[in-house]
């Protein structure tokens, strides 16, 4: 099962990836957290990518073809994979499909995650992140136990660099300009299922199961 979540910055695209993973037992394929794992351990790739990042912009549609396509050849993508912020604009979604058609593959599920901007910059100033495993957290809708510290492995948690105010809004402007136009791209093909993403965290996790498992959207857009 090869699935695409989509949605704007702070959707929640990564808090539904990490149930998915659990539940279906495939692998996440999140361009940003490849990114920002080249930003830290400052290769050339990361050096390119940082200044672009912070700004809230795109980095190039050859870097990120890069990585993707080095990912979903690895063998635990045989039975499936999550993609958490790819493609992002059309050449890359163009790409991946022939991609996948050269390996014998599609996509079968869009999840657009559908969230007002209001909600997303709130959400984004109060998240918080574990440097360690990843996990995140927000400061009032999905605190850890201990404040400030991971659940998972006690890390202390951090604030991503790109989740200031004035870069929030850029990424915003950005996903209007160059990422929305997906939604009607994959329309086209009958994949798209979308999926209000405000609320209770486990509620839009039933929802998303309902569509995976059944392959049948109640909301099918
Ligand atoms: P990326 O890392 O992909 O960031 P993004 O798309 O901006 O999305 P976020 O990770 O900020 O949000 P999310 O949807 O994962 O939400 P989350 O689950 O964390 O990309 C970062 C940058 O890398 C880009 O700006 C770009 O520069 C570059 N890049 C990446 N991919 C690229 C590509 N393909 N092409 C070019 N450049 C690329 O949730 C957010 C917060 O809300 C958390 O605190 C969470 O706890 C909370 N939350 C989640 N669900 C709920 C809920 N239901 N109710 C209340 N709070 C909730
Ligand atoms: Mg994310």
């Amino acid at each position: 099962m090869n699935v695409i979540l989509f949605g704007p910055p702070g959707s929640g695209k990564g808090t539904q990836s990490q149930f998915i993973v659990e539940r279906y037992a495939i692998p996440q394929i999140s361009t940003g957290d490849m990114l920002r794992s080249a930003v830290k351990a400052k290769t050339p790739l990361g050096i390119i990518a940082k200044s672009i990042m912070d700004a809230g912009g795109l980095v190039s549609d050859d870097i990120v073809l890069g990585l993707v396509k080095d990912r979903v050849s690895q063998t635990d993508c045989a039975s499936g994979f999550i993609l958490d912020g790819f493609p992002r604009t059309i050449p890359q979604a163009d790409a991946l499909i022939s991609l996948l058609d050269g390996i014998g593959k599609k996509i079968d599920f869009v999840i657009s995650l559908e969230v007002d901007s209001k909600e997303l910059i709130c959400r984004l100033s109060g998240r918080r992140t574990c440097p360690v495993c990843g996990k995140g957290y927000h400061v009032i809708y999905n605190k850890p136990v201990q404040e400030g510290v991971c659940d998972s492995c006690s890390a202390a948690l951090v604030q991503r660099d790109d989740d200031s105010e004035l870069t929030v809004i850029n990424r915003l402007n950005v996903y209007e300009e160059q990422t929305s136009s997906l939604k009607s791209y994959f329309n086209k093909s009958g994949v798209l299922y979308s999926v209000p993403g405000s609320g209770p965290i486990n509620e839009i996790q039933a929802k998303i199961s309902s569509i995976l498992d059944s392959g049948v959207a109640s909301d099918h857009s």
